[in-house]
């Protein structure tokens, strides 16, 4: 017998058919996964007597064998292997003969596959955990090491105002706390266990389930079979907060795109994370951020398939749902390769202080100047308006702020005098920005404080 259905069959299998149903290319990385989650169903099926102790040591030796064939890469796929569930007991009654053959007492693949997926994510998403942390530490220190950067902050991509170097790291080091937030909440989703559900409906063999969670590290156990084998809402959020991830690396990237051309010309990105041109020999290109803003776009889609799956499937199991591994694996992946190379390439971005503070636009004042009067006590609507003209006047007499007189001042408010020298200072401008998050660098260096605590 070659497949494990064929019992019911009296036609031949086409090979077509099998060809088009077969998994096995993609769902073959959760070997390991399998593995696992077939050793813990031994145990269970021991533990409740379903099957021998001397026949279970059998099977957990014989699932041993294989995940060593699996670590060696000495594992061999046969074209019969329909997907790895298939594959590895295939190899197990193989290894262990009718022994092996009890394997799949009170299970299915449905919740095999399901059992197969969270024993997975669990590890992706700590991984991502791991590394989104690596790479907030990265941030930080350069937040650090740039601490008394000055350069302009941008709204339309238009200068704003002057904000810390430092400030700005620290936005994106909030970012992915947020995502780490809700990578643990994803995870406390994921950490149910699937198995012993079987197709759908349970099964009448005294299986023992909160102990199969204890023995595969599962906090809870999932309360309805219908629902275990037809839902996938664990592995669409766990994408989905991946994707978001992805959302706020690729504005990174782009934000250092944007800075590494000679025109911004704010940061000189390290040759080794940079490729040429096969053409124009000058050209050093900052790829490694452009595939991220690239793949963060291809994740945008693999979650809309993902989801699209799963939009109108009738209860339990449908078969549509094989299709969720190939697009989970890609954006999973992309997600981790893309936060190690970012958290390498952070590290060695060099910021030019003297250009980001060159840079700077006197306009970006302007806000200032308004709030000065404001503290004089003009209305801030006037305020706005007189700072308008001032700025106005400049463009048309192509002056800057500090080309003014002080007479000059005065023509446009009796309530401007001397001191407004203090305001024209791009340190004095963050200096003043102490409300509660702003960039003064006695509040920056609070947060870098903070951060440093948590990230420890
Ligand atoms: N390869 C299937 C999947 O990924 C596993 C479950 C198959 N179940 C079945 N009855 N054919 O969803």
């Amino acid at each position: 017998m070659k497949y494990m259905w064929e019992g019911r069959f009296k036609e031949k299998i086409r090979q077509d058919v099998i060809d088009f149903t077969s998994s096995i290319d993609v769902d073959k990385k959760l070997a390991l996964y399998d593995i696992v989650g077939s050793i813990g169903h031994t145990k269970m099926l021991v533990q409740c007597k379903i099957i021998s102790r001397k026949d279970g040591q059998k099977i957990l030796k014989g699932l041993e064998n294989i995940k060593t064939e699996i670590e060696k890469g000495r594992f061999k796929l046969k074209a019969s292997d329909e997907d790895i569930h298939t594959a590895i007991e295939r190899r197990l009654t193989e290894l262990t003969g009718r022994v092996g053959e009890q394997l799949h007492t009170a299970r299915s693949r449905n919740d095999q596959i399901v059992l197969d997926e969270r024993l997975y994510i669990k590890d992706v998403l700590k991984e991502c955990l791991y590394l989104i942390s690596n790479l907030q530490k990265k941030m930080l220190k350069r937040a650090e090491e740039n601490f008394n950067v000055i350069m302009p902050a941008y709204t339309h991509l238009q200068q704003s105002q002057p904000v810390l170097l430092s400030h700005y790291l620290l936005s994106y080091i909030e970012m992915l706390e947020r995502d780490k937030n809700r990578m643990e909440e994803a995870l406390k989703r994921v950490d149910v266990l699937p198995a012993g559900v079987c197709a759908c409906c349970g099964t009448s063999l005294p299986i023992d389930r909160k102990y199969l969670a204890k023995t595969l590290g599962f906090s809870d156990v999932s309360k309805n079979s219908l629902d275990t084998v037809a839902s996938r809402d664990f592995l669409l959020e766990s994408a989905f907060v991946c994707v978001l991830l992805m959302l706020n690396l690729s504005r990174f990237s782009e934000d250092i795109i944007l800075w590494s051309t000679s025109e911004f010309n704010f940061v000189e990105l390290p040759e080794n994370f940079c490729t040429g041109s096969s053409i124009m020999p000058q050209k050093k290109n900052p790829d490694i951020l452009e595939l991220i803003r690239g793949k963060s776009a291809s994740s945008i889609g693999m979650i809309t398939g993902l989801m699209s799956i799963m939009k109108g499937l009738p209860l339990s199991y449908n078969r549509d749902m094989q299709e969720d591994k190939h697009l989970a694996f890609v954006i999973f992946e992309d997600t981790l390769s893309s936060l190690n190379i970012l958290t390498n390439l952070a590290g060695d971005i060099v910021f030019k202080k003297d250009i980001m503070i060159q840079k700077l636009s006197q306009f970006t004042l302007a806000t200032d100047i308004a709030e000065y009067l404001v503290k004089k006590g003009v209305p801030f609507r006037e305020s706005h308006r007189i700072c308008g003209a001032i700025v106005q006047y400049c463009l048309r007499n192509n002056k800057n702020f500090t080309d003014l007189s002080l007479n000059d001042w005065k023509t446009f408010s009796p309530k401007i005098s001397k001191d407004i020298k203090n305001i024209l200072s791009f340190e004095n401008s963050v200096k003043g920005k102490k409300s509660y998050g702003g960039t003064s660098p006695e509040l920056v260096k609070q947060e870098i404080d903070r951060w440093k605590r948590i990230l420890r």
